[in-house]
């Protein structure tokens, strides 16, 4: 029997026989000879099927073989430098494991409606593959790169009693006799971790019920969160630029191949190195004032500011201080200016938007406390979050990198939806 191998570890079998197991790409077929194109997950390869070299029922099998079909395809390795993938493999039996018949995703054009509800068979399309495999190596250069720095992985809940972020988007269910909510950030919990052990990140799935239709916002989105004990606004800038550089220069390293499908311009990526630019929210409001857009002190900026602002920078922006009356209850004051807060949102160039947004935390009690009666939250539902405050409270900043539109931003996509296995879109649960 021929060895098993998979199409990428293909190089180890030149001029030896090989079993391939995968689906079928496509196919060109002359009278005398069939060109298959086969995918396994790992690669894509040309198998030549010869009248003459195969048996005849092998021959007219292939005659009938349709897109997807599922197949184990048995041949010779050769080695062909004009071959995708440097080999090419001569076919000498294949062998049938599912038939697929009328494959709806033909390489015709396709309505993104369509292929959204097919999206569970959109997903073996290559562009489609080639953003899971960026997705992935996004999803190890963030744990490569915090775990060497010594942060500790910890995962937060799903289920909440309580809101984090504005409670207008949070998706309620039952808890039994009680009402519970989907996660929309898990950064209150990832403050309790650091006090336990120092720094510590999160990578999971949180929840808006957003009735947001654009580009950059999916329902089920996934956030890595950093957490970090004795830390300070000016420490927590530092790690974000340094963890998305790392990030960027690892897609770069390890994903030429897809990224060159994807089309993507990677000359524009290798760019982004630390450290990033930083404007402060007054700067910001002044530049767009300068540029053509009507913005008052107070203001949040839509996507069509961030777009501009972020445009006048080859690599992604830190926009910092926002007015506190803007943003999250939790948000340290400036000391010298408390009407604005240390936090930062992160805005990636080329109109992706805040990929980050990030802060130092309160971690006075009395403020804190003050905080949750102006913004009219209910304490006692807050009581454990308060405890963090009396019990050995330090300085501490986070932040929450949003991975979709990170991966959007790097494979520059037009929509986040592709980013995702199975997107969850406004009005969208199937598939
Ligand atoms: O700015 P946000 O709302 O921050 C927080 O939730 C903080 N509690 C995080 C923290 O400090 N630990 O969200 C963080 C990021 C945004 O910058 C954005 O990249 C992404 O999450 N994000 C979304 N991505 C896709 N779809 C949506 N609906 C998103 N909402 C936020
Ligand atoms: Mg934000």
């Amino acid at each position: 029997m021929d060895p098993v191998s998979t199409i990428m570890e293909i190089g180890q079998y030149i001029g030896q026989g090989v079993t391939l197991r995968g689906w079928l790409h496509n196919k060109r077929s002359s009278g005398k000879i069939h060109f298959l194109q086969l995918r396994d997950g790992t690669g894509m390869i040309q198998c030549v099927v010869v009248r003459g070299e195969v048996d005849d029922d092998t021959f007219s099998l292939c005659q009938h073989l349709t897109q997807e079909t599922s197949l184990m395809v048995h041949g010779i390795v050769r080695q062909d430098t004009r071959a995708q993938g440097g080999f090419e493999l001569s076919v000498t039996g294949i062998g049938m494991v599912g038939p697929s018949v009328d494959y709806p995703i033909t390489p015709k054009e396709h309505g993104v409606d369509f292929l959204l509800d097919h999206r569970h068979l959109w997903i073996r399309a290559p562009r489609q593959r080639a953003i899971l495999r960026v997705r992935s190596e996004v999803m190890r250069a963030v744990s490569d790169y915090l775990d060497g720095q010594g942060f500790t992985r910890v995962d937060p809940p799903i289920l909440t009693p309580s809101s984090c972020e504005d409670t207008t988007e949070l998706f309620e269910t039952s808890y039994f006799d009680e009402k519970a909510y989907l996660t929309q950030s898990g950064q209150m919990y990832m403050e309790a971790a650091a006090m336990a052990l120092g720094k510590v990140y999160s990578m999971g799935p949180t929840f808006r019920a957003e009735k947001s239709k654009t580009r950059r916002h999916l329902i089920e989105f996934w956030m890595i969160e950093p957490e970090m004990a004795f830390c300070g606004h000016e420490e927590n800038l530092k790690v974000q630029e340094e963890l998305v550089s790392h990030i960027v220069s690892h897609v770069v390293c390890t994903c030429a191949v897809e990224l060159a499908l994807l089309g993507r311009d990677v000359e524009v990526l290798k760019r982004v190195r630390a450290p990033f630019p930083r404007i402060t929210y007054d700067e910001a409001v002044q530049w767009l004032n300068e540029h053509g857009h009507e913005v008052s002190w107070g203001d949040d900026f839509g996507s069509p500011q961030e777009t501009d602002l972020a445009n006048a920078y080859d690599r992604p922006v830190f926009v910092e201080k926002y007015p506190t009356a803007q943003k999250a209850f939790y948000m340290q004051p400036d000391p010298e200016r408390p009407e604005v807060v240390l936090c930062a949102d992160l805005l990636a160039p080329e109109g992706y938007g805040e990929i980050i947004g990030g802060s130092e935390r309160i971690h006075d009690y009395a403020l804190l406390k003050s905080r949750f009666e102006e913004h009219n939250l209910p304490e006692e539902q807050y009581a454990w979050y308060l405890d963090l405050r009396r019990y050995g409270s330090v300085p501490h900043s986070g932040f929450g990198l949003g991975l979709e539109r990170t991966i959007a931003w790097i494979c520059g996509l037009e929509h986040v939806r592709e980013t995702i296995a199975f997107p969850r879109l406004l009005y969208r649960l199937y598939p």
